[in-house]
């Protein structure tokens, strides 16, 4: 088993390195002038079991690109299988058609990474769990809920009020999940979008006067979501309100939004890099995924359970 990087996310690649206890394979990936992506596989792999690391987070195209030319050259370096590890899998919200003459971009990056060759995936939190369906190949989709569930009961002393809420009627089965762990209720936020990047709350689904809140989704990209559900929260009179996200995309002015929100804290994986992007964020906590992942990798490459993982 041999693991590799593309340059998404290359601190998780070293920590996931470091926990199996073996070396990343010695590439180069490098540019063209003109933006094209040229990669070389520096040592040899042939009939290896390949694990190639790449979020595909901002640039989306750019880590997209490289992660479907990196399977190409382990494909035909006579790699043995090849496992595409991929800790944020971007552009899974456009799932289905939401309007008539849209694409469905998860559809079509699933198809794209079949064919260009790989074997297997494994990513954590999908948008939506049918995404695994979009592949005609094995998906582990791993959950950051442990994780998450760990921390609120090391850190979240007094746990008498606390509540779930999920953000949106999409992540229910998302907040069940974390509320079951923590033995406590869930509240539901009614969230619409009048346009894209836009969000409103409609309702609060559940009473969370008086409760600590615990919000838990797959994103946060511009903040909106969070920003509003965590003042919703505070005025329908929530004492405080604690924010579990998985994956930190954090486009635009996020970080600032956060900071200034009515937010106590946000806790995020390093599915994505956001290392130098966090520094005075101290609202902003974030948990590493690698352990979890590297251990998924232990399992497949001995061919043992990953969903023993969450029991
Ligand atoms: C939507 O269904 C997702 O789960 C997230 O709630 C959404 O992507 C967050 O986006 P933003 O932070 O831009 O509101």
């Amino acid at each position: 088993m041999k693991l590799l990087t593309g340059n998404s996310n290359k601190n998780l690649s070293f920590k996931i390195s470091k926990f199996l206890k073996t070396k990343l394979v010695h590439s180069s990936i490098k540019k063209f002038s003109d933006g094209e992506i040229y990669i070389e596989i520096n040592e040899n792999i042939r009939g290896n079991s390949i694990f190639i690391v790449q979020s595909v987070s901002s640039p989306a195209n750019d880590n997209l690109m490289e992660l479907l030319l990196c399977i190409d050259a382990l494909k035909r370096s006579s790699a043995k299988n090849i496992t595409a590890v991929i800790p944020y899998f971007g552009y899974a919200r456009q799932d289905r058609k939401v309007a008539p003459r849209t694409s469905i971009s998860a559809k079509l990056v699933s198809n794209l990474i079949t064919k260009a060759g790989a074997d297997r995936v494994v990513t954590v939190d999908l948008h939506a769990g049918q995404i695994q369906g979009f592949f005609d190949l094995p998906v582990d989709n791993l959950f950051a809920t442990p994780i998450f569930a760990r921390h609120i009961k090391k850190n979240i002393k007094q746990r008498k009020n606390l509540i779930c809420v999920s953000p949106d009627v999409g992540g229910v089965e998302r907040t069940r999940a974390l509320a079951r762990k923590l033995d406590i209720g869930i509240a539901i936020i009614d969230k619409r979008r009048p346009s894209p990047g836009k969000s409103q709350v409609m309702n609060v689904i559940g009473n969370v006067k008086n409760k600590k809140c615990i919000i838990i989704d797959d994103i946060i990209d511009s903040g909106g979501t969070i920003v509003n559900a965590a003042q919703a929260l505070i005025n329908r009179g929530a004492n405080e309100v604690h924010v579990y996200i998985t994956h930190g995309v954090l486009s635009g002015a996020a970080v600032d939004k956060i900071k200034k929100s009515s937010i106590k804290n946000l806790v995020i994986t390093d599915t994505i890099d956001n290392s130098g992007k966090l520094k005075k964020a101290k609202n902003i906590e974030i948990l590493s995924i690698s352990n979890l992942l590297g251990e998924a990798i232990k399992r497949i490459s001995n061919s043992t359970s990953v969903s023993d993982l969450f029991k």
